[in-house]
């Protein structure tokens, strides 16, 4: 008998539909065998799907078995295959009688004993598998929570091969609510803008790059608070919108980070050490290529500390994604799109020694002009051009550091934020840009149309040799003050203002 259950596989991001069939033969020689281009983690499901079987009190056939995975032409990786085989075994060898488990789309891991472990990907799986109608699914516990709140699919949660048994054979699918409903840990303040002294410019260009998703990149001396202002703008970032929240939860959970708690609900903000790989920052690596770093800070922040000390090759990588939003990884029988609609926030010093242009001590740099021209080409001219504001930190003055002279709340930047991003939600309605930072062409225009006085500021800007994708930044940075002002139109002085932050580094 045969007898076949829908699944899917996931390449890159892509989520695609396959097909278990398993056939048992009513005679012939006791073989089992897994066909349609098997990676070896699949091939071994037959080990753990044959002794979850028989933990679970069923018998593994002693006949011809063929497991087909279709299409055959498309890769199959993971183990997320272990549990349709094993209910199509248990169907097709007629231990159970499971009418519906055709129509019921199956993913998880097996245990040797028949529990359940989560897979990857299993968001992205559900969504494909909704889109294509099925009504009822079948994941393991610590997957169904996120699928929490997708609606138009039931989704049934097991803790063990036994569940899903009953679940396929209970007539009536009864609908399991998830049993872990938790949470991503919710957002205690990480560094209150409200401890940060001084540094009035560099909160600005920080309320700035959160209000409109602009890139920053704060530069100075050592132990002025770069890191600091920088770890602080993850807690004036506005919150997710529910579109963004599965766009977000689908890519962490295809690499692994959504286990066991809901949808991803604060915007992402990756900080990678300078040690990582190429591949690990930008996506790829061996087989089956998977989303890097600017992927998993897609609608959030890639946090790059001492941008310098990064390898040449990376620095470089992060052009073509800073401009469309988008990795292709490609292979030579498949490319992959990943996703990565990142703001860029960078830190760094001025030369190697850290006190070049240091104010409070002169003297103080021991580099020579060579060192320091090398340390600063590390900052290639399209990189620096790519930083929407490029902030100066001083050292705090000793009098706002003994009287603690510390800025507002965060709270009370992030309200200002929000009204800022509430205005932007409401000028691009259905249009496919959801901030400032990605106002292109028509939209561009539209949006940051200057007024007759402020053309003649705008040429003289040009005329100082600001590159076009330069001037575009400005328009969207003004734009973006404009908002936070509450302005329609963009004035001079919000020209003007979005002018001061492009500063040569
Ligand atoms: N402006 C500031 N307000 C409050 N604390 C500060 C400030 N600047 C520095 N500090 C203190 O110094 C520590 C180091 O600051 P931070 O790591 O941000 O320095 P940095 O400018 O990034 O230096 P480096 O160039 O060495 O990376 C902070 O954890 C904090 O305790
Ligand atoms: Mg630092």
């Amino acid at each position: 008998m045969t007898v076949r259950v829908c699944s899917s596989g996931i390449f890159g991001i892509e989520e695609h539909a396959v097909e278990v069939e398993v056939d048992v033969a009513s005679n012939g020689v006791p073989v089992y065998e897994t066909v349609g281009l098997p990676d070896t983690a699949v091939r071994e499901s037959r080990q753990r799907v044959r002794a979850a079987i028989v933990n679970t009190g069923f018998r593994m056939p002693r006949r011809r078995t063929i497991v087909n995975l279709s299409p055959a032409s498309l890769r199959k990786v993971g183990t997320s295959y272990d549990l349709p085989i094993a209910l199509g075994i248990l169907g097709a060898s007629g231990q159970i009688t499971a009418p519906k488990l055709q129509q019921t789309f199956v993913v998880g891991e097996l245990g040797l004993s028949g529990r359940l472990r989560p897979v990857r990907g299993a968001l992205a799986m559900l969504i494909g598998a909704r889109a294509r109608g099925v009504q009822h699914a079948i994941v393991p516990a610590n997957n169904a929570a996120e699928a929490d709140g997708l609606d138009g699919i039931n989704i049934h949660a097991a803790q063990t091969l036994a569940d899903a048994v009953q679940i396929v054979t209970g007539g009536e699918i009864p609908i399991v609510c998830p049993p872990s409903r938790r949470q991503q840990p919710c957002s205690s303040p990480e560094v209150d803008m409200r401890d940060i002294y001084g540094q009035p410019l560099a909160r600005r260009a920080l309320e700035i790059a959160a209000a409109g998703g602009h890139n920053l990149m704060l530069y100075g001396p050592p132990g002025v608070g770069k890191s600091l202002l920088a770890r602080a703008l993850r807690d004036i970032l506005p919150p997710l919108s529910r579109s963004e929240r599965l766009e977000v939860s689908c890519i962490h959970s295809i690499s692994g980070l959504l286990r066991g708690t809901g949808l991803v609900q604060r915007r992402p903000f990756r900080s990678p050490h300078h040690s990582a790989s190429v591949a690990a920052i930008i996506g790829g690596g061996q087989g089956i290529p998977s989303p890097g770093e600017v992927s998993l800070a897609h609608r959030g922040v890639l946090f790059i500390d001492e941008f310098p000390e990064f390898p040449r090759p990376i620095r470089e990588a992060l052009r073509q994604p800073l401009e469309t939003g988008a990795v292709i990884v490609a292979r030579a029988r498949r490319s992959v799109r990943f996703p990565a609609r990142f703001q860029l926030v960078a830190t760094m010093n001025p030369c190697p020694c850290g006190y070049y242009g240091d104010s409070s001590r002169p003297s103080r740099c021991t580099c020579t002009d060579a060192n320091i021209q090398r340390y600063r080409a590390r900052v290639s001219g399209p990189m620096a051009d790519r930083f929407d504001l490029r902030v100066p930190c001083h050292a705090v003055a000793p009098d706002d550091l003994l009287n603690h002279a510390c800025g507002e709340p965060s709270a009370m930047v992030r309200a200002r934020v929000a009204a800022a991003r509430k205005l932007q939600r409401q000028r691009y309605d259905n249009e496919s840009c959801h901030s400032n930072s990605e106002l292109s062409g028509e939209q561009l225009r539209a949006a940051c149309s200057l007024p007759e006085s402020s053309q003649r500021v705008a040429s003289r800007m040009l005329s100082r040799g600001l590159s076009a994708r330069g001037f575009h930044r400005i328009l969207r940075v003004a734009r973006t003050i404009a908002d936070l002002a509450n302005c329609d139109s963009v004035k001079t002085h919000h020209l003007a203002e979005a002018f001061s932050f492009r500063t040569d580094m």
